[in-house]
């Protein structure tokens, strides 16, 4: 038996993967099309792991999944493999109609076919865990209730309209086929690996080289926080203990302004890395032009997972923020890989 894992070399994915293995010996496929997002080094300490199989595609080709399916006897699927940048969706959204929708249609397809022929014992058994995003929610305000599993989907940019689509689907794939889904959605995620076109890999990046830290409109914006590794392992707990056809939020509660994220950074850098010039990094900060359709607040009820499932994370927003600053200083040579030209023309056009 092994499991699939799909966006395997994204920053989530990633993560995953290398947990999975420090308690695991059981086969697992990584399966990822490498978009800008996805980069092999981040798999790179798995090279010598025979039970460890990369293959480079897409979700959406169904002859190729059908094939791995075939050959690996899954019994496991856990679907990270997504368009994950609200930005980018603002600017052009069709990948993210063709990967989150259409790919994650195809998948639920593959699966289902495989699953209808496997014996009454695998059928039982067999899991397809879709990750997905709070952001489905929409927005909140100042005092509204954290979401929680049963709030009403309110997407409100491209990004979040095709996750829910997604949603949608993994949901009817279970109402209509018996398919065993799981769905998490979790508030965002921070920590080693994270592509620099997110608010906190790239506020470290920026700061680190001198360059203005970018905080969209007055910097008011709320995002719940939650170590990577955190929500690797509540995938982990849902996957093993979940309730098929359940959904289950994943937070952390740590509820920041954008500028009280951006702030913390700069002061921890302040001490770990001082600027010769006895400055601070937070002179760095420039406000720039909002996002259109910026959700002003996002927070999660995570009491579900926390009660069922007894989960709860182990890293506070403090001591996580740091293993992650941490992490980008020892780790230059991924970023300098990272930072393309492909990059520069997207920082370029997005922050002109
Ligand atoms: P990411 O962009 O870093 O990684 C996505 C990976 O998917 C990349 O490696 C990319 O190459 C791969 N990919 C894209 N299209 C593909 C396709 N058609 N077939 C196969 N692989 C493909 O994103 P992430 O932050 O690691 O997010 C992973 C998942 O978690 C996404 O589904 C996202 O919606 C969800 N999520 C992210 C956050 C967050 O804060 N980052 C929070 C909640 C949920
Ligand atoms: P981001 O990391 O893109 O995640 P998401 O949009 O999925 O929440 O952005 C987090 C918050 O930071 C969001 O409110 C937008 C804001 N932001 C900035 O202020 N400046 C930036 O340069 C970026 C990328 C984001």
């Amino acid at each position: 038996m092994s499991i699939l894992v799909t966006g395997a070399a994204g920053f989530i994915g990633s993560n995953f993967v290398q947990d999975w293995f420090l308690d695991s010996d059981e086969n697992l496929v990584s399966l990822d099309l490498l978009t800008y997002a996805g980069n092999l080094k981040n798999l790179s300490c798995l090279q010598n792991n025979p039970n460890h199989h990369f293959v480079k595609g897409s979700i959406g080709d169904e002859k190729l999944i059908a094939r791995l399916f075939k050959t690996y006897q899954f019994r496991a699927v856990i679907n990270f493999a997504a368009e994950s940048h609200v930005d980018r969706s603002i600017h052009q959204a069709i990948n993210f109609i063709d990967t989150n929708i259409v790919g994650t249609y195809k998948l639920l397809e593959t699966a289902r076919f495989y699953w209808n022929d496997l014996n009454k014992e695998l059928k039982k058994d067999f899991r397809f865990l879709h990750v997905s995003t709070d952001e489905v929610y929409g927005s909140l305000e100042k005092f509204d209730k954290p979401f929680s599993e049963t709030n009403r989907y309110e997407p409100n940019n491209p990004y979040s309209a095709s996750k829910a689509s997604s949603d949608h689907l993994v949901r009817a794939w279970y109402h209509t086929y018996n398919l065993p889904t799981l769905i998490t959605n979790c508030s965002n995620n921070y920590g080693p690996y994270q592509f620099p076109e997110k608010l906190i890999p790239l506020s470290i990046i920026n700061a680190l080289n001198g360059n203005s830290i970018p905080i969209y409109g007055d910097g008011q914006n709320i995002r719940d926080w939650l170590y990577v590794k955190d929500h690797c392992n509540a995938i982990r707990s849902v996957l093993k203990n979940g309730k098929i056809g359940e959904v289950y939020n994943i937070g952390g509660s740590n509820e920041k302004t954008n500028l009280e994220v951006v702030k913390t950074l700069c002061d921890l850098l302040d001490k770990i890395k001082p600027l010769e010039n006895g400055s601070s990094y937070a002179d760095l900060i420039t406000f720039v032009k909002d996002r259109s359709g910026h959700d002003k607040r996002y927070a999660i009820n995570a009491t579900k997972l926390e009660k069922e499932l007894n989960w709860k994370p182990a890293e506070t927003f403090e001591t996580g923020i740091k293993k992650t600053i941490e992490w980008y200083l020892e780790n230059s040579e991924w970023t300098n890989q990272v930072i393309n030209s492909d990059y520069k023309n997207w920082i370029q056009k997005h922050y002109q």
